[in-house]
């Protein structure tokens, strides 16, 4: 019995909440976290205060972080993980009495263990009165600075900007980086209410994944102000984010606009443009957006992601800017979000497809609402590409890393995404899109402001939309989708007949056609991408030179086309593209257009390492702290593939 009623994902919930909103946790065992050193059933962080000065001389975020915690009757001590914080004391906030604490020993990816005795118990009306369950609620004061090389800040030099006069500074939380500059519990599965206020130079502007409570900020001393943000829905703490820069604002619609730095304003107004029917269509579908306003952030170039989903403000990458508006699937798939990941998140980093794969089904039915049938065709025939790729590179499958739950980390590429968003796919297909419809929008209600597991998800699909149905099960195979490896036999592979004229065109070229032929006037990206991908790996020089004078790829503009001839050069040691490579490689950090570059390079033995590294050598101020890491992990001596 003990037994059954612990892997029926059983809750915790909060007696005693300080905060209305305080989220229940899982504590099922396939919802145990491996990568938080937390132990929520003990004592949980269930809101955060942070108050921080923004210094871009040291490169820290100082100040204080005060917590309410919840915890159990017999609770002794609070958990928080911290990678390289520099603690400087802390105490319980309402005596001001200081309590001991230490940090245990760190691991590489996790950080490490800081471990604070909780302040002595008061007890209450309703101990007294024999009525608490036991759980008391305490309140703590950290003072602290996150050390310069924190992982998840990237502060950027003002030549590194578009305007090149100010600095700027910028955080990413996803997965596990927010440790680096918050001193809290950093699972998805702690969910937290958070307020801040962030101190920066008078002429800068912060912003922040919550609500902007002083638009214009408030003067704090001679030459800085400092703005206060409130998160009053509780979040998992990597959504907690922050950017700090020569920011200004331009809106869009009634409840979205873009910050940006003033230079790149009007073309990120045009680029967007379609965002608030976007909002619309994604409402439309799976029920209310709850999150107030959705703005979005258009970074400089070393942002390492094409987005971010942080809450009520998207982080989005400068190369989604190609001035014809074809890559804002990327918007569609962060808002998204706002429903499959930031409303319903995974528990833990294995369950990611519950985020990544739902939000990539998600997208591509905004795309389908917004520009029709064929569009979304070609997003998502390109994602079946992607998968088809991943799989191969993963081993094939029969390999583990082709699991959609596997171990934190271990599904291999963007099979979460691919995969994940063909499950559901496969299910809307099945069941009829009606159907899987309201199943999808009762789901995000029924989970709100909540944890999901994959088993989680499985066991409600079967209570609310199977219902014992016998034949229906069978065609599913919903287990043999979430936890075996390969593709199952009843994925879809939905075909785009615009890709479909592009590789006519690949078939012309490979039997000898001159590349001038091709009319590639007006090309999406995704027609771009379609081409270059689908050109033979191995080309003659001559080919290859026809095919850039032809068609300028050195050239262009648009970052996702850059970065596709790129890898066809680097693959045929094409060196006159090495110019633009490092040139690309020094401007862009977007990891999904880098990183195949330098993995290239690094299959192409001595010639392609020596390249990859002066490349690196020469670019790593660009990327940002993870980005850099992952690519010095891949071009360092032992990974060289000889
Ligand atoms: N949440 C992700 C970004 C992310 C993933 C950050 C893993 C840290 C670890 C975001 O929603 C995302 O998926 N971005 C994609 C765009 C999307 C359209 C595929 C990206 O960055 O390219
Ligand atoms: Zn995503």
């Amino acid at each position: 019995m003990r037994k059954l009623i612990s892997a029926l994902a059983l809750f915790l919930l909060a007696p005693l909440a300080a905060h209305a909103q305080t989220a229940p946790i899982l504590t099922s065992p396939e919802a145990k976290d491996v990568w938080t050193h937390a132990q929520p059933e003990v004592a949980r962080v269930t809101h955060v205060s942070l108050d921080l000065t923004a210094d871009f001389d040291a490169k820290e975020m100082r100040g204080t972080a005060t917590l309410d915690i919840l915890a159990a009757a017999d609770a002794k001590e609070i958990i928080l993980d911290d990678a390289g914080l520099r603690i400087e004391s802390i105490t319980a906030t309402e005596t001001g009495k200081p309590l001991a604490w230490h940090v245990g020993e760190a691991s590489e990816h996790r950080g490490a263990p800081l471990t604070i005795a909780l302040p002595e118990r008061a007890p209450t009306a309703a101990d007294d009165a024999g009525e608490s369950d036991g759980h008391w609620g305490s309140r703590i004061t950290i003072r602290y600075a996150s050390a310069p090389g924190a992982s998840s800040l990237q502060w950027l030099a003002p030549e590194q900007t578009a305007g090149k006069e100010h600095p700027y500074l910028f955080s990413q939380g996803q997965a596990i980086e927010n440790r680096s500059w918050i001193p809290t519990q950093d699972s998805p599965g702690i969910r937290q209410t958070w307020d801040a206020t962030i101190t920066v130079p008078a002429d800068l502007v912060a912003v922040m994944s919550g609500d902007r409570v002083t638009p214009e900020g408030v003067a704090a001393g001679a030459d800085s102000r400092s703005f206060h943000f409130e998160m009053r829905n509780p979040v998992p703490p990597y959504l907690i984010a922050l950017a700090v820069g020569n920011l200004t604002f331009g809106e869009l619609g009634p409840r979205s606009g873009v910050w940006t730095e003033p230079e790149m304003l009007d073309a990120a107004l045009y680029e967007f443009a379609d965002v608030e029917k976007m909002i619309d269509a994604a409402s439309e579908l799976y029920g209310p957006y709850r999150w107030g306003r959705y703005d979005m952030l258009l970074l400089p170039p070393s942002f390492p992601y094409g987005g971010m989903e942080n809450p009520t403000l998207t982080f989005l990458t400068p190369t989604l800017l190609t001035g014809d508006r074809s890559n804002t699937d990327v918007v569609a798939h962060e808002l998204a979000h706002s429903w499959s990941g930031n409303l319903v998140t995974n528990a833990t980093w294995s369950d990611s497809w519950l985020n990544e794969g739902f939000t990539t089904y998600f997208e591509n039915r905004i795309m389908e609402a917004l520009y029709g049938k064929e569009r979304a065709a070609m997003y998502s025939d390109l994602d079946w590409d992607g998968m088809i790729r991943d799989i191969e590179a993963a081993g094939g499958e029969d390999a583990p890393a082709t699991r959609l739950r596997g171990e934190p980390g271990e599904t291999f590429g963007q099979l979460d995404y691919f995969k994940g968003s063909n499950f559901l796919r496969m299910i809307e297909h099945t069941v009829g899109r009606e159907r899987f419809d309201a199943y999808l929008a009762g789901y995000f209600d029924r989970y709100a402001f909540q944890p999901q597991t994959t088993a989680g998800f499985l066991a409600d699909i079967r209570e609310h939309l199977i219902q014992d149905d016998e034949a229906l099960e069978e065609k599913l195979q919903l287990d043999r989708w979430a936890y075996q490896p390969g593709l199952p036999g009843n994925a879809i592979h939905i075909e785009s007949a615009t890709l479909a004229e592009v590789d006519a065109d690949l078939e012309a070229f490979k039997s000898g056609a001159a590349v001038s032929s091709i009319d590639t006037e007006g090309w999406s990206t995704q027609e771009w991408l379609r081409f270059l991908n689908g050109l033979p790996r191995e080309l003659p020089e001559a080919r290859l030179a026809e095919l850039d004078e032809t068609l300028a790829l050195s050239r262009s503009t648009n970052a996702y086309v850059r970065s596709a001839w790129l890898e066809l050069a680097i693959a045929n040691r094409y060196e006159p593209a090495l110019p633009a490579l490092y040139e690309f490689a020094g401007q862009v950090g977007r990891g999904l257009l880098i990183r195949p570059l330098y993995a290239g390079l690094m299959q192409q033995g001595d010639w392609g390492a020596q390249i990859a590294r002066d490349v690196f050598e020469k670019s790593k101020t660009t990327y940002h702290p993870t980005t850099a890491g992952q690519i010095e992990r891949m071009i360092s001596a032992d990974s060289a593939e000889e």
